[in-house]
């Protein structure tokens, strides 16, 4: 019997942690053949090899090798070298990953040449057609066949855009599938330990959203605030490519790594990021992805946007939408909250054998019953 081959399509950062939980179940399915195609949307050693190590993925069986570029750049050029990929391999299926360009690009790819497309992390809205993201979305459910939503009102954004409910299954958050398969490894491992920092004293910081640090005002704002927060606790923050570059074309670099109370790192792999969240007393971001990490870890989170695509990270765990200038005083306001770990359906770690199962029940090449 031949075996189905599926594409899994990874391209940036967060994709790696949605695509392993998954890569690992479909591996274990005889009759399937997953195979990891790699955009290179994210090309540093530290955005994305180390991921794969993390996460124990094979290297990639395809690499198309886009980089960066502008949106229609980066789309376009993911679309033409995933198409001559596709028409080769013709896979039974193409599984594209959460929000980022390469997400569009090879979902339109699929829908074009006749090839079930499905969505894993359907049904997000931020409702901020500004964000990039949101245009990914909306874009990626209207041509998928199958959406796979994390959460219930992912469900209901679909339904009130016109999707039928038939397009899709509730699987739950996959990102917890990858914790929960590391917990041992991430809380075992000494990066807290190595930068001589005491449980829930310390504060992590990402950030990478255009809106926060293409801005040159928005940016410095951030800074000084981060300065400020600093003066109470160590504050640890691994730098993204996109905003080390801003850091240092608007002249905010050397004031953050002179500061006596700020580590600044490159990206940090996955295990030795999630260590540092764990033990953290606040995380202040602006990820997507780390909305929910803190939130299933009942870790405090302050998110610098105005809005957020996880309303339930709000309403259910531990996430706060702030303004640069509020940041100071909710962080010193987390020095007296207690942890509180959300308890969210379906956000339990098995989310990729319901993927795998929903797969089974809807294409009947893949081992299902009927
Ligand atoms: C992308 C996604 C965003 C996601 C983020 C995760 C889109 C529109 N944006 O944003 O949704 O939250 O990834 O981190 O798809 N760069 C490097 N090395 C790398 C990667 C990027 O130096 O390995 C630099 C490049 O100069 C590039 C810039 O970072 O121009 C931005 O990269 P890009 O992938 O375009 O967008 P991100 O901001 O990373
Ligand atoms: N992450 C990481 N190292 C870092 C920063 C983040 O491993 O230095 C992980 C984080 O735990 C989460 C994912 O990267 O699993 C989120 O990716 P990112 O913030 O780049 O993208 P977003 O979720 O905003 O799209």
């Amino acid at each position: 019997m031949s075996r189905t081959k599926i594409h899994l399509i990874t391209a940036a950062r967060p994709n790696f942690m949605k695509v392993a939980p998954l890569f690992h179940a479909l591996t274990r399915e005889p009759q399937i053949e997953p195979r990891i195609v790699h955009t290179g949307q994210h090309y540093d050693a530290n955005m994305s090899d180390a991921f794969f190590r993390d996460l124990l993925m094979p290297s990639p069986h395809v690499h198309l090798g886009v980089g960066a570029g502008t949106h229609a750049t980066q789309t376009g050029g993911v679309m033409m070298a995933y198409e001559r990929v596709a028409l080769e391999e013709r896979p039974g299926l193409v599984i594209v990953v959460g929000d980022v360009n390469s997400t569009l690009a090879c979902a339109l790819v699929g829908a074009k040449i006749g090839v079930p497309v499905v969505h894993l992390e359907a049904g997000l809205r931020s409702g901020d057609r500004t964000m990039p993201e949101e245009i990914n979305r909306i874009a990626t459910d209207a041509v998928s066949d199958v959406l796979w939503a994390p959460s219930h009102d992912a469900c209901i954004n679909l339904g009130s855009e016109g999707i039928r409910q038939d397009r899709v299954d509730l699987v739950g958050n996959i990102m917890i599938d990858s914790y929960e398969a590391l917990r041992p490894v991430i809380e075992g491992d000494s990066t807290r330990c190595d930068l001589g920092l005491e449980h829930e004293d310390y504060a992590v910081v990402t950030l990478h959203r255009p809106s926060n640090v293409d801005d040159a005002q928005r940016l410095a704002t951030l800074v000084r605030n981060l300065l400020q927060a600093s003066r109470n606790m160590c504050v640890v923050f691994p730098v993204h490519p996109r905003t080390r570059k801003r850091l240092e074309e608007f002249g905010l670099l050397d004031e953050l790594e002179r500061a006596p109370n700020i580590r600044l790192a490159a990206p940090l792999g996955y295990v030795q990021f999630m260590n540092l969240v764990t033990g953290a007393r606040v995380v202040v971001t602006d990820s997507g992805g780390v909305q929910e990490e803190t939130t299933y870890l009942g870790v405090p989170c302050l998110t610098l946007r105005e809005n957020t695509e996880r309303p339930v990270t709000v309403t259910h765990g531990t996430n706060r939408l702030v303004k640069p200038e509020q940041l100071t005083e909710a962080v010193a306001q987390t020095l007296n909250s207690a942890r509180r770990p959300a308890a969210i359906p379906l956000w339990d770690g098995r989310t990729a054998d319901r993927c795998v199962e929903s797969l089974k029940r809807r294409f009947n090449n893949l081992g299902g019953k009927s």
